[in-house]
């Protein structure tokens, strides 16, 4: 059997966001967020599920980190939900919303736990959505103010901070697909709400690191590569084409190449965004790290359309389970940007677990999954793609935002009812892995 030995400082961590897990949605000073208006709008939810006490995380947080110890984790990437912190968006700010923060990155390092934080994981306070959300630039100037804030507040004890968790589903699912919050369909309105939150991360790094330049600053993109169906000539030029056209290589050129993908500019046609002077070189600031959320690739036929053939493994989400596309998907990012260190920021998968009557959650699938797309991770970085952790998408079951409570993605089982957690079998291997330091 072979052994696939990590670095040994291989962050092994896992990963969640605030709307997911924290509950307690008007608590303490808490501001409503668009994901907290969203989730009450009828119809916009699976079974009308919300997020208002999910995993109860914000007053369960020191069983939650008793239990990542469990595990060995030895880092924890989570995200901080701006309307906690400021209600409005814009000032005054919620002390007992900074509390909050301030006593989970405390007991994680108490643990001995490296806390990555995200600043935006979607929850915009819905008061600036109410001034135009992310259509409107100012929300940019907010953001970086509230940044500023975060940064001062705990950046003597966390060092890596990402801006943005997938600025192209914030975007696209928020104002194109209507899937979102705030369910807006319309590409004009989401070309320039792509453009508003690129220079929103560029301001972000600014005050990142006018606050301690000696933070790491760093932007966590969702990257679905598009694959052809067929290997055929043609099949391979229409999958090329697609990524040429889609939303992912967007962020990447003007994050790493400081200019927007020719193709796609000239498909936007009249809907492309209003660009200031500057703004280009802000957005493509130098990155101390880029974190990669990857889950599946995009197959396509001969006509560009999205298929979904018989024969390959789909999970819940009804994502094609397919290792390799990762290794090519790192690889070609190494040969065709200059790329910061990378983290995997994301990465996981949802199935339908069961309870055993032994009460355990034998979950091999999940195990199985995981494994393979280490293994690819392991071969991407023999090949010299510079990666330093891995974030396992996540730590427990959550909102899945319009799936509700129906996808479970958690190393942890959370039973909804009772908030009782259970390590499930793919938690018990992955903190073997994590021992290890390897997989086998
Ligand atoms: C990603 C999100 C994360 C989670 C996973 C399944 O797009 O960043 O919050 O929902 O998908």
């Amino acid at each position: 059997m072979t052994t696939y030995r990590f670095p040994s400082n291989f962050l092994w961590g896992a990963a969640t966001a605030s709307y997911q897990i924290e509950g307690a949605w008007n608590e303490n000073g808490k501001g409503e967020s668009i994901w907290d208006r969203f989730s009450h709008t009828p119809g916009k939810i699976t079974n009308g599920d919300t997020g208002d006490l999910t995993c109860d995380h914000y007053h369960r947080y020191p069983e939650d980190i008793a239990l990542m110890r469990q595990l060995g984790l030895k880092a924890y990437r989570f995200s901080i939900s701006w309307p906690r912190v400021i209600p409005n968006g814009m000032v005054p700010v919620n002390p007992k919303g900074l509390d909050f923060y301030d006593n989970l990155v405390d007991r994680l390092l108490a643990a001995n736990i490296q806390p990555f934080a995200t600043l935006y994981h979607w929850d915009l306070p819905q008061a600036l959505e109410d001034k135009g959300g992310w259509r409107n630039r100012d929300t940019a100037h907010y953001f970086a103010d509230y940044t500023a804030v975060m940064v001062k507040r705990l950046g003597d004890r966390v060092k890596h901070w990402a801006t943005f968790n997938e600025p192209l589903v914030a975007a696209f699912a928020g104002h194109l697909w209507g899937e979102h919050a705030p369910g807006i369909k319309d590409e004009k309105i989401a070309l320039q709400t792509a453009h508003n939150i690129l220079v929103a991360h560029g301001l972000s790094v600014q005050a990142i690191r006018s606050v301690d330049s000696d933070l790491q600053a760093g932007v966590v993109l969702s990257l679905w590569p598009v694959e052809p169906v067929e290997d055929t000539p043609e099949n391979i030029t229409v999958a090329e084409k697609t990524w040429q056209e889609g939303g992912d290589i967007l962020f990447l050129d003007t994050i790493f190449k400081g200019h927007y993908p020719p193709a796609g500019w000239e498909k936007a046609g009249d809907n492309v965004p209003q660009i200031m002077p500057g703004d280009m070189a802000l957005i493509s600031q130098k990155l101390d790290f880029m974190g990669v959320n990857y889950y599946s690739r995009q197959l396509v036929d001969v006509t560009g359309e999205r298929v979904r053939p018989e024969g390959p493994e789909y999970t819940e989400m009804n994502w094609e389970v397919c290792p390799p596309a990762f290794y090519r998907l790192l690889t070609r990012l190494n040969r065709e940007y200059r790329l910061p260190p990378l983290y995997i920021t994301e990465n996981g998968s949802s199935f339908k677990d069961e309870v055993s009557p032994d009460g355990a959650v034998h979950d091999p699938r999940r195990e199985s999954y995981l494994r393979e797309h280490f293994i690819q991770v392991h071969k991407a970085m023999q090949d010299g793609v510079d990666m330093r952790g891995y974030f396992v998408w996540s730590l427990m079951d959550n909102f899945e935002w319009g799936h509700g409570f129906t996808k479970r993605f958690g190393l942890i089982r959370v039973d909804y009812e009772t908030q009782q957690r259970t390590l499930k079998d793919s938690a018990k291997w992955y903190a073997g892995v994590i021992r290890e330091n390897a997989v086998e």
